[in-house]
């Protein structure tokens, strides 16, 4: 058993997360995820970065305090990793004591080894990366990165001597050339310290919001010093109990995004060598997502956020696309088509069809039994497994579930071949089916850290005990009792998807800051005031003809959360087609003491003419939203059968208006 420590970037609270956010934490809970299932001992953190420039700046325009701003967001945070299902282990905010504690220990190194001194400086700085650039590097008054505007900065300012580590630093990137990876990232950073170090700016006295330096408090520290450091500092550096320290430091993998590769792969290896301590083993900077091929900006309004995916389609499936659309190295675009192609195509079809079918025939013709097979796919299903392996170790999840999903469509010609359901109940049927369904095993096994929910049902399904990595082997001797698997991933209907989002989603979802020109200052502020209408809330206000993945396998709440759900007996006085929609009904409905107009998806089942007068029951207590341009007030309440919406009755009369409890 070996030992595994993955860290994610942590994270400005001067935004909300986006998709950007969630694609690393995703990898990361991955590869996390994937070694916990190996049998290694696995650590995996993320947090926040709320010291500096950026987030001060940002409170100060809402006139509350950076802490509260940064207590705020944080929740943002907390709840988002919540519904993508990041199993982090540790939660790092930089406001935490343990924190700052951890952070003055590895100052006092860097001073104790001679690294520090104070001086005046002056330079163009940049404000929104929070670094001064030499003056070489200026292009029209704009930063070399990111072509962001400069200002001449003058401060007294601590420096740390990074000039003395360029040696160092090029010595340690020629004995370990996969320090940063990929190699093309190591190449870019090579580079730049070839061409020369300068030492670094590594305190403030133009800002506050920080932790003080000690002993000259008018200076704050570099927010950049400060949030390296995370990776140690939660880990009990420089604390009364640095256990996990020393259990897990140093890291196997800093999970980062491209454009913070300088920060991870010089300054924090020159500042762990200055305090004397191990360098992480590796640093990987991944591409990014664009939307629609353009970067993603607030002032372009096409910032994607994953929270009507994760609703509409549960985290399986928007995890599963994150990490198998793009190779992790580059950069990829995202857009609603390629997440719906996907989704029908892979997961829906590939994945879904073959367990349900199996689990179906298996049913059918040996009562769920799984019997011993005839080996004939054991050695291919083992070198997909291999592949996937060696895949995640070299940090490729696209590759990974490649191997994978080779496996699943050699699954399904396997059984296209063989026909089991020609001949029910014979021999070779059977040992076909049980042939198969071993090899779905596995490859549910393998699917498991992409997809900790649907993955483990497919298991569950085919009745055999879970295991790790280490136990997965062919399992001859374990014997299945499958249970007929439907609804994993329910199909898209694409046309009909573009069609509800409309003029409303301008066509496509989760993107924020549309034509928001207002600043983050009121985007944010806008969090706190009743939400507007808008788009992502649409799929809440009909009844979706499948739960959605996330709903299924979600874990259990208890009676008080329930409560907050208001249900009603609403009797329906009037139903009309939504104009345009094949789906959509707009009615008018009685709660006794108000009418209100409720839009629900039951239109493909039932006619209008079939609801008025009906009494059924409604979500009464759920925010308005709007589908193809008509605002619904609530929710018709539908069961489903194969697929369609099936209204409930009472069986009694109650009064319209009723509460059901
Ligand atoms: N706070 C610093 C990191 C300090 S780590 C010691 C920071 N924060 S950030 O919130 O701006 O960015 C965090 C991560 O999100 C970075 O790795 C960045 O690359 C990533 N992404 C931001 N936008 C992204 C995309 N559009 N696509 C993929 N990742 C992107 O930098």
């Amino acid at each position: 058993m070996g030992r595994f420590y993955i860290t994610t970037p942590i994270y400005y609270v001067n935004d909300y997360p986006h998709i950007g956010h969630a694609y690393c934490t995703v990898c990361a809970d991955f590869f996390a995820r994937y070694h916990r299932l190996k049998g290694d001992e696995t650590h995996f953190l993320t947090g926040t970065d709320e010291h500096g420039q950026k987030v001060q700046k940002s409170a100060a325009a809402e006139g509350i305090t950076p802490q509260a701003l940064a207590d705020r967001v944080v929740e943002r945070y907390h709840a988002l990793w919540k519904q993508l299902r990041i199993s982090h282990d540790d939660f790092i905010r930089t406001t935490q004591a343990r924190h700052e504690k951890g952070v003055l220990a590895l100052l006092d190194r860097l001073v104790a080894a001679g690294d520090v001194y104070k001086a005046s400086y002056r330079g163009p700085y940049c404000v929104s990366c929070e670094a001064f650039f030499p003056e070489n590097q200026i292009v029209e008054g704009k930063c070399p990165d990111f072509g962001h505007p400069v200002t001449v900065l003058e401060e007294e300012s601590y420096f740390f001597r990074l000039s003395r580590y360029q040696e160092p630093l090029l010595q340690l990137y020629a004995e370990r050339p996969d320090f940063v990876l990929p190699q093309s990232r190591m190449n870019e950073v090579r580079a730049f310290v070839e061409g020369g170090l300068k030492d670094l700016s590594i305190s403030r006295t133009s800002i506050t919001w920080g932790i003080p330096y000690p002993g000259d408090e008018k200076h704050v520290l570099y927010v950049w010093l400060d949030a390296l450091s995370n990776y140690v500092t939660a880990l009990g550096y420089g604390s009364d109990d640095p256990s996990k320290y020393g259990t897990f430091w140093p890291a196997d993998l800093h999970l980062i995004g491209k454009d913070i590769l300088r920060f991870h792969a010089v300054y924090w290896p020159a500042f762990l060598m200055s305090a004397g301590l191990p360098l992480p083993k590796h640093v990987y900077g991944h591409g990014w997502w664009m939307k629609d091929a353009s970067k993603m900006s607030k002032s372009l309004g096409n910032v994607v956020d994953p929270r009507p995916y994760l609703e509409e389609f549960g985290a399986d499936a928007l995890r599963y696309f994150l990490l198998r659309e793009k190779p992790i190295e580059t950069d990829g675009s995202f857009s609603d088509e390629a997440f719906l192609d996907r989704l029908n195509a892979d997961l829906a079809n590939d994945l879904g069809n073959l367990a349900s079918r199996l689990t179906n025939l298996l049913e059918r013709q040996a009562k769920g039994a799984i019997g011993p097979g005839d080996g004939s796919l054991k050695a291919h299903a083992g070198a997909a497994v291999d592949r996937y392996c060696a895949a995640v170790e070299r940090f490729s999840p696209r590759e990974a579930l490649e191997a994978i999903w080779g496996l699943i469509s050699d699954l399904n010609k396997f059984l296209v071949e063989r026909e089991p359901w020609a001949k029910p109940g014979t021999p070779e049927a059977l040992a076909t089916l049980s042939e198969a369904a071993r090899a779905l095993r596995l490859a549910a096994l393998c699917l498991e850290p992409a997809m900790p929910e649907a993955a483990p049902r497919i298991t569950e399904a085919l009745g055999f005990e879970r295991t790790d990595f280490v136990n997965a082997r062919w399992a001859d001797r374990q014997s299945g009792s499958a249970r007929k698997l439907t609804g994993l991933f329910p199909r898209v209907d694409k046309a009909e998807y573009f069609a509800r989002l409309g003029k409303d989603g301008a066509g496509e979802r989760g993107s924020r800051g549309a034509g928001d020109k207002r600043g983050e200052a009121r985007e944010m502020e806008d969090e706190k005031k009743t939400p507007e209408v808008n788009a992502h809330q649409a799929p809440a206000a009909v009844a979706p003809p499948v739960p959605p993945p996330a709903q299924q396998a979600q874990e259990r709440i208890s009676i008080d959360e329930f409560r907050r759900v208001e249900l009603r007996a609403g009797k329906i006085l009037e139903a009309e087609r939504v104009p345009k929609s094949n789906k959509l009904v707009r009615m008018v409905v009685d709660f006794g003491s108000e009418r209100r107009q409720i839009v629900g998806g039951i239109g493909k089942k039932y006619a209008p003419e079939q609801l008025v007068g009906r009494t059924c029951p409604f979500v009464y207590n759920l925010q308005p939203a709007k589908l193809m341009g008509v605002e619904s007030n609530g929710m018709i309440m539908a069961g489903n059968l194969d697929g369609e919406p099936i209204l409930l009755q009472f069986i009694e009369d109650v009064p319209a208006g009723s509460k059901i409890t």
